[in-house]
């Protein structure tokens, strides 16, 4: 029987590729930067299913140049980089990998909370200059205090969650603002659920969490970084346009809050010569919450294996749109 035909658009780790060839002939992309969208569209084409990340844009005219395709598969729990309605009225299945990065994220959530609080980059980059002439001067390098301070977390969903855990261990007290209120999580670790003004005007640090939707696109704007904490620091791992980048650039520059630690950036890449990198008071990262070994690996597996059930006509294990099952009578 003819082997199924999948596109893999980015290097993925070895065991992940080698479960993969069990199943299909394997197209993968061999570039450090990913695919054009031309590329992309040629290489899905002729395909039966792909393995796609967040930097591959997959909307309906995209699907309409790839006749064959039966599954997607993502490396990413966020999926606002696919038109999901398009590829589930095509009748798509659409995988993606939720849980398995969860903690590897809120860890690095926690780094830069830390890491802008502390002042951790720029007193590094101090040193390695050679100021470091005046020994323990009492008043330099003054940072915010973590402990004993107020998380609020905006999104209560895995990473969220383990983001919060991580705060009982630095004696914080915990508010959330969510879609759904989580009374069991709330019961199991003392998280006080607070409205979205509270949130804001309460947190000495804001951790954002929520996915980007139509809905959530500048959730936080000038407005809601003016109710913020002059010492407040805000802390983004989700997507860049959760965050209105104009206004916080100006919350920043104008004291309406006291720093930001950055993962996600509107536009992505952020360009080099971006007025927010100038910054002191801001730390940023490329993107990398679930960069860890262990977790990408997971995230890998895991996304090849709901490629091989969505070859195979089988439920996967995370399906974003399972609403296809019943098109396809699984
Ligand atoms: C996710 O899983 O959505 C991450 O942001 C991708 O790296």
């Amino acid at each position: 029987m003819l082997r199924p035909r999948v596109y893999v658009s980015r290097q993925i780790f070895p065991d992940a590729l080698d479960l993969i060839e069990k199943t299909a002939e394997i197209d993968l992309w061999p570039e450090e930067k990913p695919p054009s969208p031309e590329k992309l569209k040629e290489a899905l084409h002729d395909v039966d299913g792909a393995i796609i990340n967040v930097m591959d844009r997959i909307d309906g005219p995209l699907l309409d140049a790839a006749p064959k395709l039966k599954v997607l598969s993502q490396v990413a729990v966020g999926l606002d980089n696919i038109d999901i309605p398009e590829a589930t009225r095509r009748g798509i299945l659409l995988g993606y990998t939720p849980g398995v990065l969860a903690k590897s994220t809120a860890d690095l959530a926690f780094a830069l909370l830390l890491a802008v609080a502390r002042r951790v980059v720029e007193s590094d980059k101090w040193v390695r200059e050679g100021n470091w002439e005046i020994s323990h001067h009492p008043m330099f390098w003054l940072g915010s205090e973590v402990n004993g301070s107020t998380l609020g977390v905006l999104g209560l969903g895995g990473i969220g969650t383990e983001t919060a855990k991580r705060a009982l261990g630095f004696d914080m007290k915990v508010i959330y603002h969510s879609r759904t209120r989580k009374r069991d999580v709330e019961k199991a670790y003392g998280f006080k659920y607070a409205s979205f003004k509270r949130i804001l005007e309460e947190s000495d640090f804001l951790s954002i969490h929520v996915p980007l939707t139509p809905k959530t696109k500048g959730f936080i704007g000038e407005k809601q970084l003016k109710s913020m904490k002059k010492s407040a620091i805000l802390v983004n791992l989700s997507r860049g346009p959760v965050v209105d980048t104009n206004a916080l650039y100006k919350s920043l520059t104008s004291g309406w809050i006291a720093g930001a630690g950055l993962d996600v950036f509107d536009p992505e890449p952020i360009p080099s010569n971006h007025p927010l990198l100038e910054l002191d008071n801001v730390v940023v990262l490329p993107h990398i919450g679930s960069a860890s070994n262990r977790s990408r690996r997971d995230m890998h597996l895991l996304a090849a294996r709901n490629l091989i059930s969505g070859l195979r006509g089988e439920r996967m294990e995370e399906c974003a749109n399972p609403e296809v099952y019943q098109t396809l009578g699984i």
